[in-house]
């Protein structure tokens, strides 16, 4: 191979995974029944369709009042003390946070992604470990660590069911494992409700990870972004949230160390406004990143449009609320589809926007393929039927053959997916 014109860094980040070689197929023509029929069905990418013309027509509706200083900078790239106080009012309103929010605890960027880069940047150095559970979010691993160099450690849980607190003893021999490879632990990333397992973590839990981290010196940050998205459905095991926030948690963690992370890509069907914001009691931290964020600047047009978004509270409790009855119909419509093709799907969940599939039955390939080369060959299965959801592999999964399908879609992208799904196994 030719000899890279790039430093040794920008040679790896050129050679590395790029979300925009999939993006083209996946993310560039959305599948429409009549106009656009034949391309792929994406139900795999987390946004929360069904709400998008509710917000679309409300931002329409509004007077943005834009005047020359709209077009400028603005007061700096943590967010304008508008953003700060509509989002602080916000969650002291829903998180019901046990000491109120302070909007100068806020630190507002152009989204969590952007958050996940500076925490990794800002709270470990190049070699240090974060803990991540298995599965864990797609990205998370890739935003903490692709600039900062911090290693994932991910933690599995074998038959233990990660969300009670007997976790901990898998969290604690992961650490274990990790500082005896010289890695030293010093951030874990909580993703609560759960991506891609839609559960959210009972209170015992959550005080059982805040002492964990406490005891070890590790900074926990939860992530909320899905914290409206919890629904109504049948479940026997579902579990309501409650924020991290809402708990005494002086009691079970130095504030230093206990950080929060929310955003509006999911909760308000927003994620192109990019706004994302940390919460810290930690001064060090909070100058740490305001001193990186003029690289992760919202721009004042999407500063102003959550503005009036978070503003309007009456609106915003009711569009929050449909959002949740149209994620339960759809919801219940995925189960329905699914089971009838007498495909299984991980129990108890009520949050977020996904299912987390088990596709392993319909794992195939050469003798000598492991379970994943056999997932691999599955997915391009899949894709080659014009249909996208997210492979297992990508995400930590413990096993392989499972799968997120994205159900917050309209009906008929959702039939039409799980139509190909189907038609794909039927075929393999
Ligand atoms: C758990 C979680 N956090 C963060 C994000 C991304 O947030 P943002 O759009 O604010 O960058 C996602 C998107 O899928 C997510 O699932």
């Amino acid at each position: 191979m030719a000899e890279s014109t790039l430093s040794t860094r920008g040679a790896e980040l050129a050679q590395g995974p790029n979300m925009r070689d999939l993006a083209g197929a996946i993310l560039g023509t959305p599948w429409d029944p009549t106009k656009n029929p034949d391309v792929i069905v994406n139900i795999g990418t987390a946004e929360n369709h069904p709400m998008l013309g509710d917000v679309a027509d409300f931002v329409k509706s509004k007077d943005l009042e834009i005047d020359g200083p709209t077009m400028d900078y603005g007061e700096g790239p943590w967010g304008s003390t508008r953003l700060r106080n509509g989002m602080a009012r916000f969650m002291n309103r829903h998180f019901k946070p046990h000491t109120p929010i302070e909007p100068d605890e806020l630190n507002s960027v152009n989204g969590c992604t952007s958050l996940f880069s500076m925490l990794g940047t800002t709270l470990a150095d190049p070699g240090d470990g974060v803990l991540l559970t298995m599965p864990s979010y797609v990205a998370f691993a890739t935003d903490v660590s692709l600039i900062s160099r911090v290693k994932p450690v991910f933690v599995p849980f074998g038959d233990t069911d990660q969300f009670s607190p007997d976790c901990i003893r898998h969290y604690e021999s992961a650490r274990r494992k990790a500082e005896n490879e010289g890695i030293r632990v010093r951030m874990l990333m909580l993703c609560h409700p759960h991506n891609p397992l839609g559960k959210c973590y009972p209170g015992d839990t959550l005080v059982a990870l805040m002492k964990f981290c406490n005891k070890h010196k590790i900074h926990l940050i939860a992530d909320e972004i899905y914290a409206m998205c919890v629904y109504e459905i049948p479940e026997p095991d579902a579990v309501p949230f409650t924020s991290v926030l809402s708990f005494d948690y002086s009691q079970y963690i130095d504030s230093n160390y206990l950080h929060h992370v929310y955003g509006m890509s999911k909760d308000f069907a927003c994620g192109g406004l990019r706004i994302g914001t940390l919460w810290t009691k930690n001064k060090d931290l909070s100058r740490a990143i305001s001193a990186i964020s003029q690289f992760h600047y919202t721009g004042q047009l999407d500063d102003r449009v959550a503005c009036l978004i978070l503003e309007d509270e009456i609106w915003l409790d009711n569009f929050l609320k449909t959002s949740r009855e149209r994620l339960a119909t759809s919801n219940k419509l995925a189960k329905q589809l699914l089971n009838e093709a007498s495909i299984k799907y991980a129990s108890g969940s009520n949050a977020g926007l996904f299912l987390w599939i088990n596709l392993r039955p319909w794992l195939k390939g050469e003798g000598s393929d492991d379970e994943w080369v056999r997932e691999e060959k599955l997915m391009k299965k899949l894709l080659g039927n014009n249909v996208f959801i997210t492979p297992g592999k990508g995400q930590a999964s413990e096993t392989a053959g499972h799968f997120r399908l994205v159900f917050s879609r309209e009906e008929a992208c959702l039939r039409e997916g799980i139509k190909r799904i189907v038609k794909t196994l039927e075929e393999h």
